[in-house]
Parts: structure tokens; sequence; C-alpha cells
């Protein structure tokens, strides 16, 4: 099985991928799953703003595309050049807490080599979750 280092190395390798010439802020992503599969992601802008689409939302949903569900999702990399390892969006975090158990793995981490371990539960408490939307 893939390890925490060599999913981040993933991770490192689709940032290679990402379209930022707006913000030169190349982000990168890479999803791993329990057969071994990876699903990766970078972050592709657009001159209208509002249409980018974050690296981990894509790989979330290359994962999704392609035939996964949350139970088979284990980890969740991402990196960009950041000097604390990258803190992913808000609609990111919403996206996470709708298609990653909380028991996936997800490493935030950056060029420098410094990763922090972290869950959807802790990025995202007190969630707005489907059950929610039961009245
Ligand atoms: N971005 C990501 O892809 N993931 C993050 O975790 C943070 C932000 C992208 C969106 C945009 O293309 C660029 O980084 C600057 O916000």
């Amino acid at each position: 099985m893939v390890k925490k280092d060599q999913l981040i190395e993933k991770a490192k390798e689709a940032r290679k991928y990402s379209y930022s010439p707006y913000s030169n802020f190349a982000v990168g992503a890479a999803l791993l799953c329990k057969d071994g599969s990876i699903f990766i992601g970078a972050n592709i802008e657009n001159s209208s703003f509002g249409l980018t689409m974050c690296a981990e939302r894509n790989a979330i949903f290359q994962a999704y595309i392609n035939g996964k569900q949350k139970k088979d999702i284990v980890a969740l990399a991402i990196i960009a050049d950041t000097k604390t390892p990258v803190s992913p969006c808000g609609a990111c975090r919403q996206v996470m807490s709708e298609l990653l158990n909380e028991s996936v793995s997800i490493y935030l981490s950056n060029l420098k080599g410094d990763i922090a371990e972290t869950n959807i539960k802790q990025l995202l408490p007190y969630a707005f979750v489907k059950e929610d939307l039961q009245n």
C-alpha cells in the first residue's frame, strides 16, 4: 500500500498539471483508494474566476467518476508552495465532508516538506450535512 510520503509525491507530480495563470498558485492533490488506486487533481483556473476548480475537488471528483465511493477512499494529500502546510478552502472542506469518511487521512503539505495530518471532522466541525435537510 502506498505510504504517506509516496502519496504526497504523487500530489507534487499532479501539481505540474495545474492551470493557474491568474493566481500563479499551483496546487496538486492525490487521493488513495483501498485497492491501491490513486486519483490526481490540480487546480484549473478560468478568466471568469469563479469557475476555477481546486486541486482536491478535482481529485475527489475523479475518484467518484471512476466508480469509487466514500467507503473506498483512505487518504488524500494536498500540496502547494506555501510557508505552512496548504490549507484547503471552505468549498473544498464542504465537498470533503460530503464525499469522504471521517476516517480518511488528509495530508496537508508544502514544497519544503512540512506535513500536517488531519481529517474532515477537524477541518470542518459542525458541517452542514445531508441529515440537516431532513425536517
Ligand atoms: N486552491 C486549490 O486548488 N486548493 C486549495 O486548497 C487552495 C486554493 C487554488 C484555487 C485557485 O486556483 C488558487 O489555488 C488560488 O486560490
